[in-house]
């Protein structure tokens, strides 16, 4: 670590969370800051959230200054090429990255048109691509180090459906990618993908049929965003693992379903 580290920050591992202002990338935030991480928490239009995200990290570590927020937006390169540097600035080195953020918007293969495919590939894709690149640069320059990426897919992958088709696509090219930067990044950096089930409810769906589908799953339950943060976590310290999927979706997998959930 440089010299210009906070003290806060010196001797802890660092990770970069994306999308980490709401939701399942603040629960990964905070479940890694619990485990004593320094947190470089992400944002785009959620800057609030992310400043709260960010407070609740520095609390859980007891070290004020260990997480910051920091803005980017993953549609657009540069905005992306940015950001990892941004972060070796503020804490001195970088450990490891989660890919959590993802735009979710609804196109079916009716409705399906390159605007709609290439705002989900630049954010889902191209974006966690670029930052493991950065990430092996960056840790490849020091000798004897390593790190990690996590991916954040989706069951859907091994469960498909039509719906929410440019998002699925976006997914499915990231998982691919995930074998081939495993491939690629190694020996300096793993590459792990987790694949949460339906973990969080949308404005979609009402609270009963979230229930009602998490139910359905083979244990009864699907995940929590607690077993999905557990996971990622388990992902980043486990030096054995690089280019598989943990799924992490009480089995939904395994079933067969016509619709997305949120169309169900
Ligand atoms: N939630 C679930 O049940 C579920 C199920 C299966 C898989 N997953 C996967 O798990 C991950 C987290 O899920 P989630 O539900 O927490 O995600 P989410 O709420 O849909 O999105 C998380 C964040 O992604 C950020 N984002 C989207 N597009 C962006 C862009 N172009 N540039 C920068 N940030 C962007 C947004 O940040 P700002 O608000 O700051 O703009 C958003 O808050 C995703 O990869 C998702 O595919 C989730």
């Amino acid at each position: 670590m440089s010299s210009a580290t906070p003290p806060a920050a010196r001797g802890a591992r660092t990770v970069l969370v994306t999308g980490a202002g709401k939701r399942l990338g603040r629960e990964i935030a905070l479940t890694l800051a619990r485990a004593g991480w320094n947190v470089a928490v992400h944002h785009r239009h959620s800057q609030d959230d992310a400043r709260q995200t960010a407070a609740d990290c520095d609390a859980l570590t007891g070290r004020p200054g260990s997480a910051r927020t920091f803005f980017a937006d993953l549609g657009i390169e540069a905005s992306v090429r940015n950001l990892l540097p941004a972060v070796v600035d503020a804490f001195g080195q970088v450990d490891a990255v989660v890919n959590s953020a993802s735009t979710f918007e609804h196109d079916s293969a009716a409705s399906f048109g390159f605007a709609a495919m290439d705002t989900h590939l630049r954010a889902n894709t191209g974006a966690a691509v670029l930052l493991a690149q950065a990430l092996h640069a960056h840790i490849a320059a020091g000798p004897g180090r390593n790190g990690a990426v996590v991916n954040l897919l989706d069951q859907k992958l091994w469960n498909m459906n039509p719906d929410f088709f440019s998002y699925t696509l976006s997914k499915a090219a990231l998982e691919a990618a995930n074998t081939m930067l495993a491939l690629a990044l190694a020996p300096q950096v793993r590459v792990v993908g987790v694949a949460p089930g339906l973990t969080l409810t949308s404005h979609l769906l009402s609270d009963d049929k979230f229930a009602e589908l998490h139910r359905q799953s083979p244990l009864g339950r699907s995940s929590t965003p607690q077993d999905v943060a557990a996971t990622v976590a388990f992902a980043l310290d486990n030096r054995s693992i690089t280019g598989t999927t943990l799924l992490v979706d009480g089995g939904q997998h395994l079933m067969r379903f016509e619709r997305d959930f949120s169309l169900m």
